[in-house]
């Protein structure tokens, strides 16, 4: 089964985010993990398609979008267009979310839903053939650093089981709290990606977690 690090550069700094994206080029990381904010789903804003553009230009590994936005369906161009690989809407904020997932894919890019904490995993039972990737968040989005939510390894065992009756091979991402104790955890509940923010930019060598999230 596959074993993905996405580093979030949520936590990244800002005021030398070229040097930390290519710190993940030179990494084992898979993907850089985005967490755009727009303030009214999630009560924060953080950054949105200009940094993609730019990130994009020196990036080398796939940018992996996370939209905690209202309104998707009116970025989904915008983003794919700056270089999005993969992109996730949250289905808490998509009133037609088949439509949104078709849209996505419109773009030849692939397409992600998140779910939040308290959102169960049998709402994807009619849509999980159409995914890629589904993101189960493991905090209350908005914010890094936040204390992961137990509940979550029994929902990646839920997704887990779902998947494999559907017969895809749609990735499993986990995006909050991830640490080498959760990591390890969520990667044996049958996850493919860790995102993790804090616990790699907070390291004394970000590269050197990365690579340890890897080999949980
Ligand atoms: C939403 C964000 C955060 C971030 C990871 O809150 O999606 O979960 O990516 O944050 P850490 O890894 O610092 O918990
Ligand atoms: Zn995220």
């Amino acid at each position: 089964m596959k074993r993905l690090v996405a580093p979030s550069i949520l936590s990244a700094d800002f005021n030398y985010l070229g040097k930390d994206i290519e710190m993940i080029n030179q990494s084992e990381a898979d993907y850089i993990h985005f967490d755009v904010m727009d303030g009214v789903f999630v009560p924060n804003i953080s950054f949105g398609v200009p940094v993609i553009k730019h990130v994009k230009k020196i990036a080398r590994k796939p940018l992996d979008v996370h939209l905690m936005i209202v309104n998707p369906d009116h970025f989904i161009e915008p983003f794919a267009e700056a270089g999005a690989s993969i992109l996730t809407v949250h289905y808490e904020a998509c009133t037609h979310l088949n439509r949104t997932v078709q849209l996505i894919k419109s773009f030849g890019i692939k397409a992600s839903v998140c779910l939040n904490p308290h959102t169960p995993v049998a709402a994807l039972e009619d849509i999980i053939h159409d995914l890629d990737m589904v993101l189960l968040m493991s905090v209350n989005p908005g914010f890094g650093g936040q204390k992961f939510i137990e509940n979550t390894y029994k929902k990646v065992r839920q997704l887990r089981g779902m998947i494999d009756v559907a017969g895809t091979e749609c990735l499993i991402e986990v995006d909050g709290g991830v640490n080498y104790k959760t990591g390890k955890r969520l990667f044996e509940a049958g996850a493919n990606v860790l995102v993790a923010g804090s616990f790699v930019f907070g390291a004394e060598n970000p590269s050197e977690v990365i690579s340890g999230l890897k080999q949980l």
